[in-house]
């Protein structure tokens, strides 16, 4: 891993890599502030991109022809590079699916669904995202195995206590998220990783909102399976990762049957190729995993630990110009080593759409509702937040922006 480097981002000529972020509305330019939900792509991701579409099209392990073995090894070699980034060992280790829900799809159908017998436990978190939430109540309801929930604290850090009592030895998986999209939590994934592991559970640990703004190693956390998406991390839509260990994908069945992921095909049966082309069926995303593996470049080219400082100073500033408004409620930690990069909130006698239709009239793209954690809003108890969520092109005075709009919202609707 590179040293240690915390210099301070150049922001301005970050920008300049974004045209998108140039873009105005009624004369106002975007403030974008809706990372959470989707980062913006920088022009070194696009370029890669189109370049391929332009010099090296074509499908993939199925023709011997010069652009089909262009194309093959660009593809190969977007595994490898996310590998080298995550702490994986080998490409064997990287599925590239469609996105972080397809990857919690993928274990909880060809591992849960196949593994799972009634009564054992399935252990998450009050503030997983729906992506895992509902997914692993589906394989709860198909098989009989219990889902438990691991209660969130008044100050929205997981009551480990808690996680303790219920990681027991009927646990067969525990499924964390590594930073909560709705509270900006950092979870201490290796600590329940370890937790799982006592008691011979697997540990799945959802890191959307993780490696796309910080140094993330699967190895150091020992997490059994660790997903993400492209277009939360400086990349393109339609690919996302399942990193998986190694040993775990070579027993667990396909997820999704076809062409490409076989090794010999009869009337009667088929069997199944390497990993981690296995779990990889039908045309993949070619064009998309060179622009991952652009991202990656990109990312890694800036130092994710300035990335991480950078977002985490920012976040800092809204948290605490939002702390300073009387009428505003915020949910989850105090800034501090387990917060992460974006700030979700209330205004009092507004709702979260009015407000952000208010934010939206400033061209600030601000994101409300539940962010797809219906039930920890429940336990948050309001129905709605809006939220703020920052990347390595975020600036102070956007900040400002937001915090300056709150007074229209406040004259039209408190
Ligand atoms: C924590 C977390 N998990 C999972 C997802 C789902 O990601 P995707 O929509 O790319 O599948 C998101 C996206 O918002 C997220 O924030």
């Amino acid at each position: 891993m590179s040293q240690r480097n915390l210099e301070p981002l150049d922001v301005g000529a970050i920008r300049e890599e974004f045209p998108v972020l140039q873009r105005e509305f009624d004369g106002q330019q975007v403030v974008y502030l809706d990372n959470a939900a989707t980062t913006q792509t920088p022009d070194a991701v696009v370029d890669a991109m189109s370049d391929y579409y332009r010099e090296s099209n074509a499908n993939i392990h199925r023709g011997i022809h010069h652009l089909s073995q262009e194309a093959s090894i660009a593809y190969e070699e977007a595994h490898d590079r996310v590998a080298e980034f995550i702490g994986a060992d080998g490409r064997e280790e990287i599925v590239f699916t469609k996105n972080t829900t397809e990857s919690e799809n993928l274990v909880a159908y060809a591992w849960g669904l196949n593994e799972l017998d009634p009564g054992e436990k399935i252990v998450l978190t009050e503030m997983e995202h729906h992506a895992s939430l509902v997914t692993w109540q589906q394989i709860g309801e198909r098989t009989g195995a219990d889902v438990e929930y691991v209660r969130v604290d008044d100050d929205g850090r997981l009551d480990l206590d808690h996680a303790r009592e219920l990681i027991d030895d009927d646990a067969a998986i525990v499924s964390a998220v590594h930073v909560s999209n709705t509270l900006g939590t950092v979870n201490p994934v290796a600590e329940l990783a370890e937790l799982a592991h006592e008691h011979d559970a697997l540990a799945f640990v959802d890191g959307a909102q993780a490696v796309p703004n910080r140094p993330v190693d699967v190895a150091e956390i020992d997490a059994d399976f660790y997903a993400f998406s492209g277009h939360k991390m400086a990349g393109p839509t339609g690919i996302g990762v399942l990193y998986g260990k190694r040993e775990l994908l070579e027993e667990m069945e396909p997820f999704l049957y076809g062409g490409g992921m076989i090794r010999k095909v009869t009337f009667e049966e088929s069997t199944w190729g390497d990993l981690p082309w296995k779990f990889e069926p039908g045309t993949p995303p070619i064009a998309e995993a060179v622009g991952l593996h652009a991202a990656v470049d990109w990312l890694e080219e800036i130092g994710m630990e300035r990335i991480q400082a950078h977002e985490e100073e920012i976040a800092r500033y809204a948290y605490e110009r939002l702390e300073a408004e009387e009428d505003v409620e915020i949910y989850g930690p105090e800034p501090g080593p387990d917060r992460g990069g974006l700030v979700s909130f209330n205004l009092e006698g507004v709702h979260a759409h009015d407000l952000t239709s208010i934010m939206n009239d400033h061209t600030i793209a601000v994101r409300a509702g539940d962010h797809c954690t219906q039930p920890l809003h429940d336990r948050l108890g309001v129905p709605a937040s809006t939220r703020a969520s920052f990347y390595v092109y975020n600036t102070r005075e956007e900040v400002d922006k937001l915090v300056d709009a709150l007074e229209d919202a406040r004259q039209l609707f408190a």
